[in-house]
């Protein structure tokens, strides 16, 4: 199993579901991790407990949609830790309606925080990657993003443009020993997904060929693989972790 012992890993949207798993693996696997999310207190309350058990972690507020602030969180922890190996562009939100109700503020905010979001952390990051001619960015797309899905066409255009960001920066960047790949998560259990109705839940398990909904832990293990030594020749790649609900 890969080492993080000398890696700095970045992870946005860390305060809680998918994104609080992945920081809990990389924690636990040794790497130094940096909690970003909008609330300072929620990703501290997440750090702390981290910290308490024996784990290397800080906690930053930041809104990823916000190209400037991103810049200049990343780069404070760059210097302060001395470079940036990882970066988990995890952060992300739901607006959901059908197309004929859906405003123009409803587009925008989805896609600055799913699309721009994940841009933004990465121009943050490439520089100090390219410097140690190392690095690793793991973008969280969703399997909405292969299907599509009425009544998302803000969240689905956002995670679509993820596979498309994703594999155009692996081009970029292969030259660099920087990979870039993508999981499209399926049906996981997270606040996101917590107000569906049992009677929705249980027909949505139907659909899941594994017969059960995801955990962050199923997405966290495939995070730590890309993130380690053993994928180094993996880039521009999407892999559905969704119980076998694709296929495609
Ligand atoms: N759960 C699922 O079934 C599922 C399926 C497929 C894909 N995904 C994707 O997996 C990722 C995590 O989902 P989740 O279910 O764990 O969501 P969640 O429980 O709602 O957590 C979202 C996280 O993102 C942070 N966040 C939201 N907006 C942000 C912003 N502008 N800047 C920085 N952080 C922000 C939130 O913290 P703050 O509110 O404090 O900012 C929180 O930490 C998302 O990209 C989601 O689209 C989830």
């Amino acid at each position: 199993m890969s080492n993080f012992s000398d890696q700095v890993a970045i992870v946005t949207g860390a305060s809680r579901g998918i994104g609080k798993s992945i920081t809990e693996t990389l924690a636990k696997s040794g790497a130094h991790v940096y909690l970003l999310s909008r609330s300072q207190n929620a990703v501290s309350a997440v750090s702390e407990d981290l910290n308490s058990q024996g784990w290397s972690t800080k906690a930053r507020a930041c809104d990823v949609s916000d190209f400037d602030q991103v810049q200049s969180v990343f780069k404070s922890i760059a210097e302060e830790a001395g470079g940036i190996h990882i970066l988990v562009n995890n952060a992300g939100v739901t607006r959901d309606t059908l197309l004929l109700r859906m405003t123009e503020a409803d587009w925008d905010f989805v896609l600055d925080i799913n699309l721009k979001g994940a841009f933004n952390g990465i121009k943050a990051v490439v520089r100090p990657m390219m410097k140690n001619r190392f690095g690793r960015i793991i973008n969280i797309s969703s399997v909405v993003g292969l299907t599509g899905n009425a009544g998302q066409i803000n969240y689905a255009a956002s995670k679509s443009g993820l596979l498309g960001l994703t594999k155009s920066t692996a081009r970029e960047l292969a030259s660099r020993n920087i990979t870039v790949n993508c999981i499209a998560p399926g049906y996981i259990e997270t606040d996101m997904t917590g107000s569906l109705a049992p009677e929705a839940k249980e027909n949505l398990i139907k659909q899941i060929p594994l017969g059960r909904i995801g955990t962050g832990s199923d997405i966290a293990e495939l995070v730590r693989f890309l993130a380690g030594d053993q994928a180094g020749y993996i880039t521009g790649q999407t892999f559905a972790v969704d119980g076998g609900m694709t296929m495609i």
